[in-house]
């Protein structure tokens, strides 16, 4: 089997929704409760926000597959203050969890920072997240620091911030190539 990591395409955003429903549904309502499992899914996983976000923002979203299968995926864009990239989002199809995909994804964002000079990779990950955390840790990030943040409808974000430092020097611009 062939396995490629590709950036996300406009024909692809519709998989990319059913994929990030997939995997929400199957791991957050535990750690998160249906409620705002829903909530956040219809924030994020929008066919149209996704569209916007891909064609106007600095955003990188990168698709891992299988043969032609959109089996897991990531985005990142750089911290406003410029001195880290943020692993933003990252999921992984339930049937294709602990294989070494998501490392695949860390690894692939963290080469982008390195070969664009940000010093470290960021990500927000909530604290009861245990899998993910200890996926995080295998690959090298550290906790950071403790945050709450609102996001509307009466919910709350209580996330730990990770970090792994990947280079040293000063950043270069966006370019959606890198
Ligand atoms: C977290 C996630 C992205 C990691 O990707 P992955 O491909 O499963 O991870 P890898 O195969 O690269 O690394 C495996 C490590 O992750 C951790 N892990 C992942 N799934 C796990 C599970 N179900 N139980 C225990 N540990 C798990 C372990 O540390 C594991 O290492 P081990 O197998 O040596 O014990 C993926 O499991 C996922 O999509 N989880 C659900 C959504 C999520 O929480 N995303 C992160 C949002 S911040």
């Amino acid at each position: 089997m062939t396995l490629s990591i590709a950036p996300l395409a406009p024909e692809d955003i519709d998989a990319l929704c059913v994929l990030a429903r997939t995997v929400w549904r199957h791991h957050y309502p535990p750690i998160i409760g249906t409620a705002q499992t829903e909530y956040m899914l219809a924030q994020r996983y929008d066919p149209d926000v996704i569209r916007s976000e891909l064609a106007h923002s600095g955003i990188w979203w990168d698709t891992l597959r299988e043969e032609d299968s959109i089996v897991a995926f990531a985005s990142s864009f750089p911290v406003e203050s410029g001195d880290a990239l943020k692993l933003d989002k990252l999921y992984v199809h339930p049937t294709r969890q602990r294989l070494g995909y998501g490392g695949v994804l860390i690894e692939h964002v963290c080469e982008r920072a390195a070969r664009l000079k940000y010093p470290k990779v960021l990500l927000a990950v909530n604290k009861r997240n245990e899998t993910a955390i200890a996926a995080y840790r295998k690959h090298g990030f550290e906790v950071a620091e403790a945050v709450v943040k609102e996001i509307g409808g009466g919910f709350v974000m209580d996330d730990f911030i990770m970090q792994k430092s990947v280079a040293a020097d000063a950043p270069q611009a966006y370019s959606r190539a890198s």
